[in-house]
C-alpha cells in the first residue's frame, strides 16, 4: 500500500486551476513550482502539460513525499526537487519562464512574502509569467466567511501566517516589474492571480 503524502484539496482544486494553467503557460517551457508540498499537483499539470519541464521545490523535509510521487509517475519533463525556502538566496540562481505557486503566501510570514516576489523577479525571464493560487483578501476584507474562519484558524498555529491582501501582493509585484493580467475566481472562494513580466 502506498504511503505518500495525500491532500484532498489538490484532488479537488487541480481541475481548475488545470484550466487557468493550459493558458497562461501554453506559451512557456520552464516552471518553477514554489511549495510543491505533497507533489500531487506537479504530477498532475505535468502529466497534463507535457510541453513544460516543472520543477518541483520545497523546503526539505518536504523533498521524500514529492519524490514518492513523481517515482510512481515517472514523467520525464517533471524533475526531482530542489530545496527552496523563499527566505535563503540559493534558488535565485535558476531561471524560468513560468511560476506557479498554490496555497503558499498565507502560510508564509509577510518577510517571506517579500522574499518570495524579490526572488520571483529574479528568476523570472523576460516576458514570464507567475500563477499564484490560494485566498487573498480584497479592500482589506474577506472575501467570504469560510475564508475569515480559514484565518483565524491559521493564525491561531502561526500569528506570523494569514489570509495576504490582494493590493499589497500587487504591490509587491508591480515593484519586480511584474503587471497584473488576470483574477480568476475558483472555487471555495479561492483565485488565481496572474502576472506577467512586460519584457
Ligand atoms: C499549504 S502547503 C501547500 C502545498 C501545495 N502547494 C498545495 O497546494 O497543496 C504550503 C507549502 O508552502 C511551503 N512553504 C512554507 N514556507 C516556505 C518557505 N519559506 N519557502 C518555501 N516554501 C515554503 C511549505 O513547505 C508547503 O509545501
Amino acid at each position: 500500500m502506498s504511503d505518500k503524502p495525500f491532500a484532498e484539496s489538490c484532488v479537488q482544486n487541480r481541475d481548475p486551476i488545470l484550466t487557468v494553467l493550459r493558458e497562461v503557460f501554453a506559451d512557456c517551457s520552464q516552471v518553477l513550482e514554489i511549495g510543491s508540498g505533497t507533489g500531487q499537483h506537479a504530477v498532475y499539470f505535468g502529466a497534463e502539460l507535457p510541453h513544460l519541464r516543472w520543477q518541483t521545490a520545497d523546503v526539505p523535509p518536504h523533498h521524500p513525499g514529492i519524490r514518492q510521487w513523481l517515482d510512481e509517475a515517472a514523467l520525464p519533463n517533471v524533475l526531482p526537487p530542489i530545496t527552496l525556502d523563499v527566505s535563503q538566496a540559493g534558488w535565485r540562481s535558476g531561471r524560468y519562464d513560468a511560476v506557479f505557486s498554490a496555497n503558499t503566501l498565507h502560510i508564509m510570514s509577510w518577510p517571506e512574502v517579500e522574499y518570495f516576489f524579490e526572488g520571483v523577479g529574479e528568476v523570472l525571464e523576460p516576458d514570464g509569467v507567475l500563477a499564484v493560487y490560494g485566498p487573498f483578501n480584497y479592500g482589506g476584507a474577506f472575501t467570504s466567511e469560510s475564508n475569515a474562519r480559514f484565518d483565524a484558524w491559521l493564525k491561531a498555529r502561526d500569528p506570523a501566517s494569514g489570509v495576504r491582501d490582494f493590493e499589497a501582493l500587487d504591490a509587491l509585484a508591480l515593484a519586480q516589474g511584474l503587471i497584473l493580467h488576470q483574477d480568476i475566481a475558483m472555487p471555495a472562494n479561492n483565485r488565481i492571480l496572474v502576472w506577467r513580466r512586460t519584457g
